[in-house]
């Protein structure tokens, strides 16, 4: 079959706002950025960055990644209200290409009681919201909320009155997760079919997988004519989540005989930004996950690797290779020098000025004393704790750990910490190492009624020296950040991972008690 515009696929990525709205994915900006970063290289076509009239911390992010983003379309969610359109037009502004999506609810349930709008009203609002959207931009895409489970007439009038008033793309979101892939097809069918207008925009999928079937429903929609699909990475996302993209591009990679379509997407970053996303959020990937999972391409049974070794293929329906799972490479070594470094963070696309080179140098040498081999993942984890925390303007800095542990008890941390610039020691007990070091850490910063809510670690690499990468999330008033270390001493990369953590918390608390929303 001849490959048309017609099967190209728009990748709508919506970790950074569907995704980022799930309990405890809260990112804070450096973050948001730095996989807005990696979206933006791995070929994603269009990057929803946020929700501008959240809060102020939204509204920065969706600029910052609008001024950041070289090739993907930047977009930011409003509802059908002007002040949210106007917040996102302005947060948009300096990006090279724009979107404005604005949403409202279509079905029967969602109007009565969440919008409590009769439906000529909402139509009314469909019409005042996307054209006052087009003001700002020629790219709007209208939305319609719970529009799986929107009536067919009501829906077509909708969307209609969507496209007349200048939206380019236009959304039918499952928003529940309720959909069946034979329903939700049909839906995409019959608007194709019924909506006068409709060859003036694209259609889009968006998915939620409270039944587990968001990706078969986006599927649905792309047989049926949808030509953009909404998904996140490792399909984070409110409740049960979202589609994830690496199940959608890989499924249509994979399986191009009947998905007979093209994306941008550069498949051999999946691993990398998955893995990115998991540390940065604290979700761990279920072992089992397709695609992205520690086990997706294990093959364990005495059969499997027998038939493995005869022919791949027998068991294997992708490489590991295509998604970018590699074997750790060897890189580095104690005896490597700055030049070395250098040549090896350009390889991996990473540029820094002499300053930061040099302060990277010695975290480097530090680590390549202590582990016998650095590979490309210490490196990118280094590189990650460089440019994801800002050591220099936190107020409680790490100074030194001793800690005492093993089968004899008690367990006690002395920890020195700066605080504020100047420093104090505590000896504290705890059940076991790390709860004595992160007791060390209450005693000497008070922070009573702040709830660990995740502990996590995971070896960089293979081997016993290998580093341990630490996620710790802690929550106060409803407020959830999460912190990262890694270091060649886990109990080291715990105490910093905590620190990190308070140091958000802290900040981010003195923010919201500074000023209301843009
Ligand atoms: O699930 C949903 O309906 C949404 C819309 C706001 C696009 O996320
Ligand atoms: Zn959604």
């Amino acid at each position: 079959m001849t490959q048309t515009a017609k099967d190209r696929i728009i990748i709508f990525d919506t970790t950074l706002r569907d995704g980022e709205q799930s309990p405890g994915c809260s990112m804070h900006i450096g973050e948001k950025l730095r996989i807005a970063r990696l979206l933006d290289d791995m070929g994603v076509d269009v990057i929803e960055a946020g929700f501008p009239i959240a809060s102020k911390g939204d509204f920065e992010s969706v600029r910052l990644i609008a001024e950041t983003m070289k090739r993907a379309v930047v977009a930011g969610l409003c509802r059908a209200k002007s002040s949210d359109i106007e917040a996102s037009a302005e947060a948009l502004r300096p990006a090279r290409r724009s979107r404005i999506h604005t949403f409202i609810s279509t079905s029967p349930l969602h109007m009565k009681y969440k919008l409590q709008m009769p439906p000529e009203a909402v139509l009314d609002a469909i019409h005042e919201s996307v054209s006052k959207a087009r003001q700002y931009t020629d790219d709007v895409e209208w939305s319609a909320e719970d529009g799986s489970r929107t009536e067919d007439d009501f829906l077509c009038r909708a969307v209609e009155t969507a496209i007349r008033a200048g939206a380019a793309t236009i959304n039918i979101p499952d928003t529940v997760g309720y959909a069946l892939p034979e329903d939700y097809g049909a839906k995409f069918k019959m608007l194709m079919e019924r909506v006068p207008n409709i060859g003036k925009a694209v259609l889009s999928v968006h998915c939620h997988n409270d039944l587990g079937l968001a990706v078969a429903n986006s599927l649905a929609g792309l047989a049926n004519g949808a030509r953009q699909v909404e998904c996140t990475i490792n399909g984070i996302g409110e409740r049960a989540g979202n589609a994830a993209l690496e199940e959608v591009v890989m499924a249509i990679r994979t399986r191009h005989d009947r998905l007979p379509y093209e994306t941008g997407i550069d498949t051999t970053m999946i691993t990398k930004v998955s893995r990115t996303l998991s540390t940065v959020t604290g979700f761990s990937v279920q072992p089992n996950k397709a695609i992205v999972g520690a086990n997706a391409f294990a093959h364990e049974s005495g059969i499997h690797q027998d038939g493995m070794l005869k022919n791949a293929a027998t068991y294997e329906i992708m490489t590991p290779e295509s998604v970018g799972l590699t074997k750790s490479e060897l890189v580095l070594g104690k005896h490597s020098g700055r030049h070395a470094l250098k040549n090896k963070l350009a390889e991996m696309g990473f540029d820094f000025g002499d300053n930061a080179l040099n302060d990277l140098f010695a975290r480097f040498k530090d680590l390549a004393d202590r582990k016998k081999n650095v590979y490309d993942e210490d490196i990118a984890v280094l590189v990650a704790e460089q440019t994801g925390r800002n050591f220099d303007s936190a107020r409680v800095k790490f100074v030194s750990l001793h800690v005492n542990a093993g089968s004899h008890g008690p367990q006690t941390a002395d920890l020195t910490l700066a605080v504020d610039g100047a420093e104090r020691t505590a000896t504290s007990r705890g059940n076991g190492p790390v709860d004595a070091i992160f007791n060390a850490i209450r005693q000497i910063v008070p922070h009573d009624g702040v709830v660990l809510q995740l502990y996590q670690v995971h070896a960089v690499t293979g081997g016993t020296d290998a580093q341990a990468e630490v996620t710790v999330r802690l929550e106060h008033n409803g407020l959830t950040v999460n912190g990262q270390s890694a270091d060649a001493d886990t109990m080291v990369a715990s105490c910093r991972a905590y620190i990190h953590a308070l140091n958000k918390l802290q900040g981010k608390e003195k923010r919201q008690a500074m000023g209301p929303n843009p």
